[in-house]
């Protein structure tokens, strides 16, 4: 496993596991813990995936089987939008997402949308940042425009912007953007999110054979040779261990621009953040009462 420096000099891992759409208590408790087995030590949830609870279980499992320690580990939720409606309603957000997870910090916590009173909610992440409460303090899906506008008023920079990033979405400019304001990128749906037929891809399959990887392992060298963290999700162990052995091999330079042209902009997003439609879901959209 290899390690990034964030901007206030915390190491993070470059890979993780993450459990959106997880819902069922046991299977993410029991997927977390087969994946810390396996050697990952970032787990990815958020208070949208109602699975905070089983997160934590599994960590202090892992810790009781003295699998690692909690320090080891870098456990990350995000903020949802309901609870960014002002500093007051995010600073609970924040409380709650500790309660749920029984941990006494997170290591990173994330606006998980560049929605409600952003600028309010963060105010609140920065303040339990320096109470220790959060670690790190970061964003996500925050397009390159509103990242800019956004590091250039908070106080404490955001030290991780987790957007969708695979090959049929590459976000080359939103990479430099992130690196010009010493943001982290971290990939969601790193394996595309099971759509695009990614595993049935001429290209990938070509360069998975050459290597003797799957194709899977190839979309996940490929960002990671980019600089960029990566957290695939899975329920099964097979699939959970192959994903994270990564580490042995490296992808050309002609390898990494041809898997980068499978590009296809923003037509390749699988959530459309600049349509209406989309942000009337999500702000609407209630993950407790
Ligand atoms: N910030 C955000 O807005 C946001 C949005 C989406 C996701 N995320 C985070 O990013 C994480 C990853 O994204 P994601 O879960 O959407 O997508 P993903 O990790 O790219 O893909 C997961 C899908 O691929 C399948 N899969 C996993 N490993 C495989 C393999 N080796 N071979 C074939 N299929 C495989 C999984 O099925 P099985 O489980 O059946 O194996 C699942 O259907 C999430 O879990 C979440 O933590 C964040």
């Amino acid at each position: 496993m290899e390690y990034t420096t964030l901007n206030n000099g915390l190491q993070m891992p470059l890979e993780g596991f993450g459990v959106f759409q997880v819902r069922d208590k046991e299977e993410c408790k029991r997927s977390v813990l087969e994946a810390i087995k396996a050697g990952y030590r970032l787990i990815d949830t958020a208070a949208a995936y109602t699975n905070e609870d089983a997160v934590g279980e599994a960590v202090k499992e892992a810790i009781r089987e003295g699998i690692c320690t909690r320090e080891e580990l870098f456990i990350t939720s995000k903020m949802w939008v309901q609870d960014m409606k002002d500093y007051d309603s995010a600073k609970k957000a924040i409380d709650a997402s500790l309660e749920k997870s029984g941990l006494e910090y997170l290591d990173l916590y994330l606006l998980h949308q560049a929605m409600g009173d952003y600028f309010s909610a963060y105010r609140a992440m920065e303040d339990a940042y320096k109470e220790g409460k959060l670690k790190a303090i970061g964003v996500s899906n925050f397009y390159p425009h509103t990242l800019v506008n956004f590091c250039s008023f908070v106080e404490i920079p955001p030290m991780v912007n987790q957007v969708e990033l695979h090959p049929f979405f590459a976000q080359p400019h939103a990479l430099e953007i992130m690196k010009e304001y010493h943001v982290q990128a971290e990939a969601w749906a790193p394996l595309g999110g099971g759509r695009y037929d990614a595993f049935n891809n001429e290209v990938l399959k070509e360069i998975a054979s050459k290597h003797n990887k799957s194709v899977g392992q190839v979309m996940l060298r490929w960002n990671v040779q980019r600089g960029v963290v990566v957290i695939p999700k899975s329920v099964h162990v097979e699939r959970i261990q192959e994903n994270i052995d990564i580490w042995d091999f490296a992808l050309s330079e002609e390898e990494m621009n041809q898997i980068s042209s499978l590009d296809r902009g923003y037509v390749g997003t699988a959530v459309k953040h600049f349509d209406t439609d989309f942000v009337k879901m999500v702000v609407s959209r209630k993950v407790h009462d």
